[in-house]
């Protein structure tokens, strides 16, 4: 049983590859290397470079490696972007999709696991969103990641493939320095890149209906993620024409003032925050219930928002050593 990761040479995809190595599963990744490096992938782990566009690429990399599931992380997520730029994310995040499942379907491929993301829900008004939830996607990337949902299952319904959509809430740090996120568009490393600059962190907007006046997050720990993965892929396995779609959070909100604290706890760098304008689009609060995917998956997360912040910082330090606090 080979699984092929699309995007297994990013952030989120190299932390899926070594916990199914670790599982004992036989791994290819497939990645354009647009925002992935080849360094994230394993020594021992093939590594085929196309893009999702490119259907006959990824029909030989099935045939290839005798790949019998797919875990499709491969696509454009950034929501900001996304509003400036939806026809990218429409090709990228929904043609990729539909020309993978076109030679998913017509190879010896029995089970797929889709990266789907908490912004299918949008602005939801509700304290704990479960998958029932309505979705009112507030970004194109948000709206290709809910077309991706339906395709997935439409396939799925239509041809026995055995499906999942990981609904993924806020991910956050690494499992170990080398393979933490080196971007800064989320809360964490954004904080981190303002302490290493000597300036204060912002807090988009304090007066949000929330306790603390913050924007409050479900943060889930990259590696806990990685996990969700593969015992995903380990029930579509054993249950062929199962369709799963799953939050994959912790279920505990954590609000942006509480968080840059703790960040400032952790790195040493004592700078009080400041009040900045709200960000657009930005929901008040956006926390799972991660019941269905406890009860559903032999999962659940071993991590807690200090490993994550700890975990992202020595990351951040491998790449800004000149960020460390001095005593
Ligand atoms: C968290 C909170 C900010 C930086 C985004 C995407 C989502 C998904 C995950 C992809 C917000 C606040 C941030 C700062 C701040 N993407 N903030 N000061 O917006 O919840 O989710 O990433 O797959 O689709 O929208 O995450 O980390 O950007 O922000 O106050 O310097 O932190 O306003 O309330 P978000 P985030």
């Amino acid at each position: 049983m080979t699984w092929l990761i699309t995007g297994g040479a990013g952030y989120i995809g190299a932390h899926v590859v070594r916990a199914l190595t670790a599982a004992g599963e036989q791994t290819v990744v497939y990645d354009d290397l647009s925002t992935g490096s080849a360094a994230r992938v394993p020594d021992g782990v093939p590594l085929v470079t196309g893009s999702t566009l490119d259907g006959e690429r990824i029909a030989r990399a099935l045939a290839d490696h005798e790949v019998t599931g797919v875990v499709h992380l491969a696509a454009k997520k950034q929501a900001g972007e996304s509003v400036a730029r939806p026809l990218r994310y429409y090709r990228e995040n929904v043609e990729g999709l539909r020309v993978l499942l076109d030679a998913v379907t017509a190879a010896d491929v029995a089970s797929f696991v889709f990266s789907s993301s908490a912004a299918v829900y949008g602005m939801p008004d509700v304290e704990l969103v479960t998958e029932d939830t309505p979705c009112l996607p507030m970004s194109p990337y948000g709206e290709t990641k809910l077309a991706g949902e339906w395709l997935v299952r439409a396939t799925g319904r239509a041809t026995g493939l055995a499906t999942a959509s990981l609904r993924y809430f806020n991910v956050a740090g690494a499992a170990s320095p080398d393979l933490a996120d080196p971007g800064v568009s989320n809360l964490i490393p954004m904080v981190f890149e303002r302490l290493t600059e000597h300036a204060p962190p912002r807090v988009f907007g304090a007066d949000y209906d929330t306790p603390d006046g913050t924007c409050v997050r479900d943060y889930i720990h990259v590696a806990d993620l990685a996990e969700a993965h593969v015992a995903a892929a380990q029930v579509l396995r054993s249950r062929p024409g199962r369709d799963l779609t799953l939050n994959i959070g912790r279920g505990e909100g954590v609000s942006v003032r509480e968080m840059i604290d703790r960040v400032t706890a952790v790195t040493g760098h004592d700078l009080a925050p400041v009040t900045a304008p709200r960000r657009p689009g930005d929901p008040a609060r956006v926390v799972a219930s991660a019941d269905r995917a406890l009860t559903e998956l032999p999962w659940k997360p071993r991590h807690d928002v200090q490993d994550m912040i700890r975990s992202a910082w020595e990351g951040w330090l491998r790449l800004h050593p000149e960020a460390a606090a001095r005593p």
